[in-house]
């Protein structure tokens, strides 16, 4: 396989994920071919990419040695996926989470591209076995699962599913650092991931906690934003731990049968619905009115959050 500095990416889907990452893999200096279903969204999505590029760059957050200008010159847009996939060394998919559009699009590449392009899918809940079963190229397939907005948050769940070849693992965990990500190995595929998976636990028990009428709903956020999230994003909770004591091996000795204890009163699980939807769902409004304005307003307020705190983690890191 080739080396990942090299070569062509292509994007396919050129929605919110899909721009995300065109940016990202221009900011490594790589060229981009951005396909979508629809042409008009190719060109939408080219000028809001260069807009963006140029606001991060006067913010002095653009990714990457090169220039906005330089880095918006690297992407270009593709009016078939024949002429998108042809001589790409990795093959980005971002279309709808729908697992027989995601099939119909791979058994289409899977007809067009030689062995020695990786694909990889966006996907952040369908399991890399039913989107690659049966493909000839299913060495060459794998889940590179980014996190939402990828440009300011880099973690990149690398997913492969039994027929995966080690090295299409190992050239996309390479291909993810030079651009700037961070990607993680879950080494077996697992319904959610693992991201997903820690996530559903907090929530489990976020629920469960409001339900119970025991914290209310924006007290419930409180813990987190301004309690375990301070920490989170800095250390794991295996790290939270290990410091937490004289070492981790003094934490579980400590601090084990505590934790049994507590989790065996953790109850089962939430179904969602009912008077705890409309009580958390009227403490969300009360802070972030649902209509689109509100919600884009803060959404742009934690993107400028995550922007700022990327900043300070890089800072961090070179000290
Ligand atoms: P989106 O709806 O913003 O974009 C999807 C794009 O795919 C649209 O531009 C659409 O025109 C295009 N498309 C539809 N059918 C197509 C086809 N047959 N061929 C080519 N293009 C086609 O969706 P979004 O949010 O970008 O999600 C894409 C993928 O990324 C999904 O699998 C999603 O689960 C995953 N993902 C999404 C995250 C999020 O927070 N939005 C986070 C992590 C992963």
């Amino acid at each position: 396989m080739a080396s990942p500095a090299t070569g062509e990416v292509v994007i396919i889907g050129s929605g919110l994920i899909g721009q995300s990452w065109a940016m990202l893999f221009a900011s490594g200096g790589f060229k981009v071919k951005l396909y979508d279903i629809e042409p008009q969204q190719v060109t939408n999505a080219l000028e809001k990419i260069r807009k963006e590029m140029k606001f991060l760059e006067q913010s002095g957050s653009l990714k990457g040695s090169l220039s906005a200008e330089e880095q918006g010159s690297l992407i270009s847009g593709c009016l078939t996926m024949q002429a998108a996939a042809e001589g790409a060394m990795h093959i980005q998919e971002c279309v709808p989470e729908n697992l027989e559009l995601k099939k119909k699009i791979f058994a289409q590449l899977d007809q067009i591209i030689d062995d020695k392009v990786v694909l990889s899918s966006s996907t952040s809940c369908l399991l890399p076995s039913n989107l690659f079963a049966g493909l000839v190229h299913a060495k060459q397939c794998i889940v590179a699962h980014p996190v939402n907005p990828p440009y300011y948050v880099p973690l990149v769940e690398l997913v492969p599913h039994p027929e995966t070849a080690p090295a299409t693992v190992d050239r996309t965990y390479a291909l993810m650092r030079k651009i700037g990500q961070s990607p993680v190995r879950v080494m077996k595929e697992i319904d959610g991931f693992a991201l997903n998976r820690l996530q559903y636990a907090v929530i489990s028990e976020a629920w469960r906690l409001v339900e119970e009428g025991i914290v209310s709903p924006s007290d419930l956020d409180l813990v987190m934003s301004d309690g375990l999230g301070m920490r989170y994003a800095f250390i794991g909770p295996l790290e939270t731990m290990h410091l937490n004591a004289e070492g981790m091996l003094s934490y579980c000795d400590k601090y084990s049968e505590g934790m049994r204890r507590v989790l065996k009163t953790f109850g089962p699980i939430p179904d969602f619905s009912g008077a705890t939807v409309e009580k958390v769902n009227q403490a969300m409004c009360v802070k972030v009115p649902d209509d689109p304005e509100h919600l884009a307003a803060r959404r742009q307020w934690r993107d400028e959050c995550l922007l700022r705190l990327a900043k300070l983690k890089r800072q961090m890191q070179s000290q």
